[in-house]
């Protein structure tokens, strides 16, 4: 994994790029050929590298998929415009009119937005799961005609872990696909060993690594499932674009230390906060008490930088604004992954139609960058102290 980050997509010596270690940018919309007939047999093969117009990809593209599919450990890879478009393009793939969805209650908003309103006027149907679900319950929610069991884990704003491995055996046992947002997870959770069908990666996030370019890829477990994948994709236009490809793939040379970096410093302000008087509940993975905490132990080989805190019912919701607003190292931002710090409050964020997963208490979502973590814990002693005087 680790090497696929640093050095795939690059052949140095051997390559065509002669000798120098990075592929370069290829821009294009069109191909040429010798001859009709080349062109015909090179357009006849729909599921591979095929260059025949710069919509269907272009060699930095092929690169990118090639070190998305080595590091989420799939078969093939496809890149998309953005991280959503990679949660769209296997959903279209694979419900049809009459079928259903089940989608757990802890996932991204615009993920539920899609369902609620283009799936919906297609005639799939969507319910909504307790992502801490027990296997019973899970099978009591397949209808006969469940088509797509979709995971995110950890949720984007409460960061259950979910049981990957009895979510998938439970889909497979009823004929339908598991999908994974395995954005969180990119590094440290290996989605195809734990039985997803296909892994969902905003590369916007940690892959891009830089807050600048949104991008996304699908990535399968095997060549059905990438037949699928591929004609979505295509009717679709799904595309990206190649400088944005290739400054995914730059970003990948440093994933695995700024990763490193950055889960170390998340986990030090994460147990800052889990001592803090004003804090209900610290919702990250790789801490005792946080939901699905004993299949983060068994699946994961690591943590990545994003993080929640619930606070003490008696703080409103109005205090955390004013605390997030009063925050000078951490930007306020919606995004995550990239270098620098951010603070988001969950509550207008987060929408849930399961009372189970509602939070006690207001609650932020935390990113953390590669700054100093003791200038961070500084900045939120001040941060606090305004959510303090809020409540007063
Ligand atoms: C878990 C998750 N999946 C998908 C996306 C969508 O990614 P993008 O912003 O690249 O469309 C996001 C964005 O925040 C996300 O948090």
């Amino acid at each position: 994994m680790v090497r696929a980050a640093r050095h795939a997509g690059g052949d140095g010596a051997d390559g065509p790029e002669d000798g120098f270690i990075n592929p370069p940018v290829t821009r294009g919309s069109t191909v040429l050929f010798p001859s009709l007939q080349a062109l015909r047999e090179r357009g006849s093969l729909r599921y591979g590298h095929e260059l025949t117009y710069g919509a269907c990809g272009t060699p930095t593209q092929f690169h990118l998929e090639a070190v998305i599919a080595e590091i989420e450990g799939g078969t093939h890879s496809q890149i998309v415009s953005s991280g959503l478009a990679a949660v769209t393009t296997p959903l279209l793939a694979f419900l049809a009119a009459g079928g259903h969805c089940l989608m757990p209650d802890c996932v991204y908003g615009p993920t539920r937005r899609f369902c609620g309103t283009m799936l919906r006027r297609m005639g799939v149907e969507t319910s909504f799961y307790e992502p801490m679900l027990s296997e019973p319950d899970l099978r009591a929610l397949l209808r006969p005609n469940t088509q797509v069991v979709f995971v995110e884990s950890p949720g984007s704003h409460s960061f259950e872990v979910q049981d990957v491995p009895m979510i998938a055996r439970v889909a497979h046992a009823h004929g339908a696909k598991l999908l994974v947002d395995n954005t969180w997870g990119i590094h440290v959770f290996q989605p195809f060993a734990h039985g997803a069908d296909v892994s969902i990666q905003a590369l916007t996030k940690y892959a891009g690594g830089h807050a600048d370019l949104v991008v996304g890829a699908v990535t399968v477990a095997d060549d059905r499932t990438w037949h699928a994948v591929r004609d979505a994709a295509l009717q679709l236009g799904q595309y990206a674009s190649p400088d944005d490809c290739w400054l995914t793939l730059r970003g990948l040379r440093t994933l695995g230390v700024r990763l490193e970096r950055q889960s170390r410093s998340a986990l030090l302000v994460a147990e800052w906060f889990a001592g803090r008087d004003e804090v209900a509940r610290v919702l990250h993975p790789a801490l005792p008490g946080s939901p699905g905490h004993e299949f983060w132990l068994r699946d994961f080989t690591g943590a990545s930088s994003l993080f929640g805190v619930v606070f003490r019912p008696g703080f409103d919701a109005a205090a955390v604004d004013a605390m997030v607003d009063a925050l000078g190292v951490f930007g306020i931002g919606e995004s995550w992954g990239g270098y620098e710090s951010l603070a988001l409050p969950s509550n207008p964020t987060i929408t849930r139609t399961l009372e189970s997963s509602r939070f006690e208490g207001p609650a932020c979502r935390f990113h953390i960058g590669l700054e100093d973590p003791e200038e961070l814990i500084a900045d939120l002693e001040g941060g606090l102290a305004v959510l303090r005087a809020a409540s007063e």
